[in-house]
């Protein structure tokens, strides 16, 4: 698969939403009790923040005794494995070999982040328009973060295997692949829980 897992913005990366500062108005003596919070339509949760992702993938990272048992290698494609999942967010095990890749892709309107807790990876992202094309090294022990809009392209450039956590908010419900062309990202396919 094409998965990927793979989070990607940087710890310096703000979250894309933020908390709501809206205080309500100074209740008057004679005014009726607040009325309790409207839950979320439909029931579905609130989305966590990437910030909160990336403490949850970096503090996973620091215990392998969780998840270094699962870990495979497959020569065919990355190796993954969804470690958890939750009405909110669901977290991803993944291993790479070298010179294997995500490709350019987003998260489906999900918010995410990855940890990685062997290994370096790279990660390449565009920038605004002075800035071009980045690219990022990712060592054991740092973690990434990013928004819903966010698309990037994570691989293994370096000499050994590379193992991460990912966690996504709300869980993945489908990832678009881009081709990088001159002029941008060009969308080209489009993938599905069913594909994972
Ligand atoms: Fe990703």
């Amino acid at each position: 698969m094409t998965l990927s897992p793979s989070p990607s913005i940087s710890s310096e990366t703000q979250p894309t939403v933020s908390p709501d500062n809206t205080r309500p108005a100074a209740a008057s003596p004679t005014s009726a009790p607040e009325p309790p919070p409207t839950p979320p339509a439909g029931g579905t949760p609130a989305p966590l923040t990437p910030s909160t992702l990336r403490t949850i993938v970096r503090e996973l990272a620091e215990r392998p005794e969780e998840w270094i048992h699962h870990v495979r290698l497959s020569t065919e494609e990355r190796w993954y494995r969804r470690l958890a999942a939750d009405d909110d967010h669901e977290v991803w095990l993944i291993s790479w070999l070298p010179g294997q890749s995500t490709g350019f892709h987003d998260h489906g309107g999900s918010r995410g982040a990855f940890a990685v807790a062997l290994g370096e990876l790279e990660e390449l992202s565009l920038g605004g328009p002075e800035q071009g094309l980045l690219i990022r090294r990712i060592p054991a022990g740092t973690a990434r973060a990013f928004g819903p809009e966010y698309v990037h392209d994570v691989r293994n450039t370096a000499v050994g295997p590379a193992v991460t956590l990912h966690a996504y908010s709300p869980p993945l419900s489908s990832m678009a692949h881009y081709d990088l062309r001159a002029g941008g990202l060009v969308r080209t396919s489009e993938e599905g829980p069913e594909q994972w």
